[in-house]
């Protein structure tokens, strides 16, 4: 993994915004796994600026979402989808049909799933995902647990997980929904290249475990140390329990 420190969360966002613009000039039809969340929010305030300037061009970029509340559409507030929209979407010049999500309210959950594993496939796979982490260690809907999901699967959510989403939903934590749909571990260690970005000192435990800990299914960050291209991308609060960082 190479990790790197940022002395704030908006000088963070800007490098990696910087990155992923220069990654789509080298290739225009870059496939971009996104997170949705409150991380990148500043990342995708970045790349709406770039593509204002004419700097960045997605227009031939295609993004696959990781995930999606089990039982909401893309006009729900609460949706990821919806999310994505207001904070990204609206302020690039992407090809509305180039953007892949999960269908919360398909009527076959796992059918849905299985769709969507194809839908990568047949994008020639994922050439750069972009991750956020839950202060669980969790990536995607990838919960802690006795095991993990290799494929993109339906998975029910933790109380601290719906705790951490309800921003979306009035700050109301029983209102986040029960189960959501997401990339499995598989599906997230395929891409070829990965980034991690995490804010915040409420990030720091977790971030720590995920680069000095153990593998282990109760920390599933931890996978991407069996990852070749890693960086993961951080501001001094979530760096703050690394050795060495101030
Ligand atoms: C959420 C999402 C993840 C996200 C993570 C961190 O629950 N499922 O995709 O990366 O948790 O969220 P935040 O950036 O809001 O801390």
């Amino acid at each position: 993994m190479k990790i790197r420190i940022f002395p704030t969360d908006r000088a963070a966002a800007a490098a990696l915004a910087g990155e992923i613009v220069a990654a789509l000039r080298d290739d225009p039809q870059l496939v971009i796994g996104l997170p949705a969340g409150r991380t990148p929010v500043t990342l995708y305030r970045e790349l709406a600026v770039r593509c204002a300037r004419g700097v960045a061009d997605f227009s031939r970029a295609t993004t696959f979402n990781l995930d999606e509340f089990l039982g909401l559409g893309p006009d729900d507030p609460g949706s990821y989808r919806g999310s994505m929209e207001r904070h990204l979407f609206s302020g690039i010049n992407i090809d509305r049909a180039r953007i892949q999500f999960l269908d919360g309210r398909a009527p076959d959950p796992e059918a849905e799933c299985a769709r969507y594993e194809a839908a990568i496939e047949q994008a020639g796979g994922i050439g750069l995902q972009i991750l956020g982490i839950g202060a669980n260690g969790h990536i995607g809907f990838n919960e802690p647990g006795p095991w993990l999901s290799a494929r993109t699967h339906r998975v029910a959510l933790t109380p601290e997980t719906r705790r951490a989403n309800a921003a979306l939903f009035g700050g109301d934590p029983e209102r986040v929904p029960r189960e959501a749909l997401s990339m499995g571990m598989a599906t997230i260690l395929r891409a070829r290249a990965i980034v991690l970005l995490a804010t915040g000192r409420s990030k720091a435990a977790c971030v720590e475990r995920m680069i000095h800990g153990p593998l282990t299914t109760e920390l599933p960050a931890s996978f991407l140390q069996l990852h070749r291209h890693v960086d993961v991308v951080l501001d001094e609060g979530a760096a703050a329990r690394l050795r060495g960082a101030s």
